[in-house]
């Protein structure tokens, strides 16, 4: 389990995160929403020590992620892979040769050939396997995006955390993005925290939701918490305005 506890960040005057409390658990597909500026980011940065607390913990399982420094921070990176929101390929490499990066880094795989046999095992897992020689720049943002998950899955992470994957995809490619979280999350062992404010995407796959408003939690719970609650700032979010009055 990942779990913020009282999680505070200010960048200059700016407070971006005020005691942000909640719990990420096991086997579920976790989704953190809010307008854009909520803090969304900066939050899931914070699981892998890209961001540091001003105060509160994050903590992985027994192991408190905010104490540790740069070399043991690797070892939660491995755990916990991060998809950014703009897929950074290498565009002078094959999609291939993308995901064999993090193998060959790590040591995972004796032989060139074994590498490259669990590469492109990898891309068999987001359907990108037919593309394993092709260069990023040949690809759709849609594929791209797959390819940068695949890379995400090379050291067998127990958490994916995906900053905003479906943003600027068409919808069929956003749609294929969601089955393959939910393909990891329920037969891939993977736990996946979700940054979005794709209202599709945030209903049709989350099992639970963290909303942050104003540097602050507002409400957690279930699509269907969401869909009853009363709250004006969470309506105004699920009938769908998710810009406007409510930005942060
Ligand atoms: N490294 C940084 N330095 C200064 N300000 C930052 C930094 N990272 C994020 N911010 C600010 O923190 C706020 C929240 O950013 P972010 O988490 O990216 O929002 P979002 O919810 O859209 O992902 C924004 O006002 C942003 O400008
Ligand atoms: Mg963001």
């Amino acid at each position: 389990m990942i779990s913020f506890r009282e999680v505070s960040k200010r960048f200059g005057t700016r407070t971006v995160l005020d005691r942000v409390t909640f719990d990420v658990p096991r086997g579920a597909i976790s989704f953190v929403i809010g307008a854009s500026g909520a803090g969304k980011s900066v939050l899931i940065k914070h699981v892998t020590g890209f961001v540091r607390p001003d105060a509160g913990e994050i903590w992985l399982d027994d192991l408190e992620v905010s104490r540790l420094g740069e070399r043991e921070l690797a070892s939660v990176r491995k755990r916990c892979a991060l998809v950014f929101q703009h897929a950074t390929l290498f565009d002078s490499q094959s999609c291939l040769e993308n995901v064999a990066l993090p193998l060959e880094k790590h040591g995972r795989g004796r032989t060139g050939a074994e590498i490259r046999a669990r590469a492109r095992a990898l891309l068999a897992r987001v359907h990108m396997e037919p593309f394993a020689d092709r260069y990023p720049s040949e690809l759709g943002e849609g594929m791209k995006k797959r390819v940068a998950i695949a890379r995400a899955l090379a050291l067998d992470p127990e958490y994916v955390l995906f900053d905003e994957p479906t943003t600027g995809l068409d919808p069929v490619n956003a749609r294929r993005v969601d089955r393959l979280i939910q393909t990891l999350s329920r037969e891939g062992g993977v736990t996946s925290l979700v940054v979005s404010h794709d209202l599709t995407s945030i209903f049709g796959i989350a099992d639970r939701i963290v909303m942050l408003y104003k540097g602050r939690v507002r409400l957690i719970g279930t699509p269907d918490d969401f869909r009853q609650s009363d709250d004006p700032v969470v309506r105004q979010f699920v009938r769908g305005e998710a810009e406007g009055p409510m930005d942060a």
